[in-house]
């Protein structure tokens, strides 16, 4: 496409927390495949990997037990027009009438009126009632740019349909509260029809890549079964919720709420592994995933894991997930490891107070 902007804006389609950069994914998928090979993704968060491989003419499979992640990374890996999606949005604004949602809006907790202008709250509880993201792919694109709108520092952008908010975030509904009664904030009037409008001109400034990849939105624990014999993954590259960090549901439930979860922040009914405090059953939970692993890649398979703590030290976090590798059942080399800077890594976006995450470490094995 003549004109095309240089990083393709459907990377950044909706931020996720401890995101890696393509730079990451696109340096290991040069280095370790060729053309047509399947890359596996099985914490696939934002969906960067199977984005990315797909762009480099790989094919890809993604698995996330988060309903954001799949949404995102399937409305990027799977291709539809920009035409089909703006026709969606223009039939669903003809069909949304206010008036049908001033009831369901004043039931909803205070944060939500504080959070949202009442028009923008209608329309929201509109779409989310009526997006079909799980079974349309038009309204699969739909959800993930609202996805990517909905809360967000509306002060500084137009973009976004909530009070001043974080983009990668969902801070806790009190604190929020609290927090705009102090400064004075009031919601922003925002029409999310125009805004999707507005941000499918804006993505689709870029193509989506040709093909699509399979996304799968369960534990990953399941994906010997979904995938059943076929064993030609030749190529893993991921990055597991870190030991100690953050848990993605509870930082991600207003997302969750638009895609039909509580209207509160949970936990542990989403996923039961986003933040282990607890060393053995973190180690557990990795060794699950080389179980898994072993089940499903190909012969001389290579795996890349990058992980991260917020505490424990640095030279052990290899040595550690190498041993975790004897639950394949096959046997496991470590080529090489890398400890990452902390300086402009993924978890630089982590909640500012909290323990944070400490280091990262980039370990290449490969399962022969
Ligand atoms: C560090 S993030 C991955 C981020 C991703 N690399 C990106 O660039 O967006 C870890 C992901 O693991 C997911 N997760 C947690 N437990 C899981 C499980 N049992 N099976 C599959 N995914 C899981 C979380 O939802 C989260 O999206």
């Amino acid at each position: 496409m003549a004109g095309e902007p240089k990083r393709n804006r459907f990377h950044s389609l909706c931020p996720y927390f401890a995101m890696f950069p393509e730079s990451f994914v696109e340096t290991w998928v040069e280095r370790l495949t060729k053309p047509s090979q399947v890359v596996l993704d099985p914490f696939c968060g934002r969906g960067t990997t199977p984005f990315q491989s797909l762009l480099m003419g790989r094919r890809a499979i993604g698995c996330d037990v988060n309903p954001v992640a799949y949404c995102i990374s399937r409305a990027k890996t799977r291709r539809i027009s920009a035409a089909a999606v703006r026709r969606r949005v223009t039939q669903l604004e003809s069909q949304f009438n206010p008036d049908e949602w001033e009831a369901s809006r004043r039931r909803l907790p205070e944060f939500f009126r504080v959070a949202f202008s009442p028009l923008t709250l209608r329309q929201v509880l509109f779409l989310r009632q009526h997006l079909e993201w799980r079974r349309n792919p038009s309204d699969c694109m739909i959800a993930a740019l609202l996805l990517g709108c909905l809360h967000g520092e509306s002060n500084k952008s137009p973009s976004y349909l909530s009070n001043q908010m974080p983009r990668t975030i969902s801070t806790k509904p009190g604190y929020s509260v609290r927090y705009w009664i102090k400064h004075g904030f009031t919601a922003p009037r925002r029409d999310a029809f125009e805004l999707a409008r507005k941000m499918i001109t804006f993505r689709y400034e870029s193509a989506l890549p040709g093909g699509h990849a399979e996304i799968v939105n369960e534990d990953m624990r399941n994906l010997p079964i979904t995938l059943g014999k076929r064993r030609k993954i030749g190529c893993v590259i991921t990055s597991p919720p870190y030991f100690d960090v953050t848990n993605f549901e509870e930082d991600q439930w207003l997302r969750l709420w638009f895609l039909g979860g509580p209207p509160h922040p949970t936990q542990g009914r989403v996923s039961r592994d986003d933040r282990h405090g607890d060393a053995a059953k973190y180690w557990t939970f990795i060794a699950d995933m080389w179980r898994m692993l072993g089940q499903t890649v190909s012969k001389e398979a290579d795996v890349v894991v990058r992980l991260g703590t917020s505490r424990g030290d640095a030279e052990e976090l290899p040595k550690l997930l190498a041993e975790c590798g004897k639950f394949s059942q096959r046997s496991v080399s470590l080529v090489t490891s890398e400890i990452s800077p902390l300086r402009r890594r993924q978890t630089d976006s982590f909640r500012p107070g909290t323990a944070g995450c400490r280091f990262e470490v980039d370990c290449h094995f490969r399962l022969h």
